[in-house]
């Protein structure tokens, strides 16, 4: 080794341990990445985690960037962002990568959390680790929901309004939670201003605080796998579990396939098909929002729709739509109980019976359906079929003590098979 290379190591070595007398640098480096052993039997399904945070980092830095454009007024911010378009240099780009990096988000939540069904790793000890990524999701959809009016377009006001005014059908309290909430009598540039400075400052400062519990429930648990086996009861002489690899090198080198994969796609949207056809940026939003023309079909966006379908579904009481925004509630939040719904003793489809596969297929295509007919307009047909899906989608849940402790499971092995 040359002597200049001796020098540079030994500098760079002397900066590290004189950060480390002073800052757990190598004791965090090791405790989550080095001397992390995840089970050496990760598959496709989990990839998202990383992927997760991937679309985090990117739309908060392409956040950052349109805020130095954005105007929050009703008067400005329609034209602001068509300023951030045709005249800001790469503001298309930096838009458009928002904007596709939304339905990334969702996108990639969706299937992070389907791998939770598929492998039981909702169960026990992991119950804090689902629950601190359920208010991740509810989080998101705030943020999703705030950001959404930002552009100020036909979409984002009349998409708002409905929302908002969900509120106001709960009883006693109601309209008036809806005026605090807007700010005003109406959707108007209070709730722009408002709805701003939740998406930019006050929700992704809670997500950031939220994966950070995230990753600390994981790391202190540690991750299940497509075997639903707890490597830690195998553990060898030096304490070390027989299944487990070290998380870095072996699984960074495999999240930055993963990330490559999914730069394709990523790309091939923001370059391409940004609008997606309709359903990233939505046709009624490319005009300006006009508080005396409401647009004919409202509909939020796709991955809002399998919960607006259920609210639709539900048939209102003396004209108050509060059944169907208490079964909406029930819908997302439902979730939250799954550890405890699910009585299996075993956690990977692997090894379950046809009951819990019949019933995930099932809710499955009814998550499907409901978020197709909650973008289609409003026919009897539709509503029944809504309706049916809806009680799929309930069914699931609700049988789930039943029909998972009824289950022919099959035997789990010791050791994650390869
Ligand atoms: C910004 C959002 C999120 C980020 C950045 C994130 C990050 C991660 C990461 C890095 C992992 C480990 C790698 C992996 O298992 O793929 C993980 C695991 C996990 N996450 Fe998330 N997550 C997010 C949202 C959620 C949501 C919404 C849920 C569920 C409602 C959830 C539930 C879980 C569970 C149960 C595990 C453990 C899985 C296992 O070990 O099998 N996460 N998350």
């Amino acid at each position: 080794m040359a002597d200049i290379e001796k020098q540079v190591i030994n500098g760079l070595t002397g900066l590290r341990d004189w950060v480390d007398a002073r800052f757990p640098l190598v004791k965090s480096w090791n405790e989550h990445l080095a001397k992390y052993y995840a089970p050496k039997n990760f598959n496709f399904w989990y990839f998202f985690g990383s992927l997760a945070l991937l679309v985090l980092v990117i739309q908060i830095l392409t956040g950052i960037w349109l805020t130095m454009n954005y105007n929050p007024s009703a008067e400005g911010a329609f034209a602001s962002v068509e300023f951030i378009m045709r005249d800001v240099p790469g503001g298309w780009f930096i838009r458009y990568m928002h904007s596709t990096g939304a339905s990334a988000f969702f996108v990639v939540i969706f299937l992070h959390m389907f791998r939770t069904l598929l492998y039981g790793s909702y169960k026990k000890p992991r119950e804090l680790l689902w629950l601190s990524g359920m208010a991740i999701y509810l989080v998101i959809m705030g943020e999703a929901f705030f950001g959404y009016l930002l552009p100020w377009g036909q979409m984002s006001y009349w998409g708002a309004q409905v929302i908002i005014s969900l509120f106001g059908a709960i009883p006693f309290i109601g309209p008036d939670l809806a005026e605090w909430i807007r700010g005003d009598f109406v959707v108007s540039g209070v709730t722009l201003n408002r709805f701003f400075s939740l998406h930019v400052i006050a929700f992704p400062l809670l997500l950031l605080g939220l994966i950070a519990v995230h990753i600390l429930a994981l790391h202190e648990v540690g991750s299940n796998n497509p075997d639903g086996i707890e490597i830690k009861k195998n553990k060898g002489a030096d304490g070390i579990p027989l299944d487990g690899i070290p998380f870095h090198p072996y699984y960074t080198v495999k999240d930055i396939f993963g990330v490559a994969v999914f730069f394709i796609f990523f790309f091939a949207v923001v370059f391409f098909a940004p609008e997606m056809g309709g359903y990233f940026l939505e046709h009624a939003n490319f005009n300006p929002a006009d508080p005396f023309k409401t647009p004919e079909h409202i509909a939020p966006v796709w991955y809002f729709t399998p919960y607006y379908a259920i609210l639709r579904a539900i048939p209102s009481i003396a004209g108050s739509a509060f059944p169907g925004v208490v079964a909406m509630g029930l819908a997302v939040n439902i979730f939250l109980l799954l550890p405890w719904l699910d009585r299996s003793p075993v956690k990977s489809i692997r090894y379950r019976g046809s009951y819990y596969k019949i019933a995930l297929t099932a809710f499955v295509i009814s998550f499907i359906a409901l978020g197709w007919l909650g973008m289609q307009g409003v026919t009897p047909l539709y509503t029944w079929l809504a309706r049916f899906f809806s009680v799929v989608y309930f069914a699931f849940f609700l049988l789930m003590p039943f029909y998972t402790a009824m289950d022919n499971d099959k035997a789990v092995p010791d050791r994650v098979t390869d």
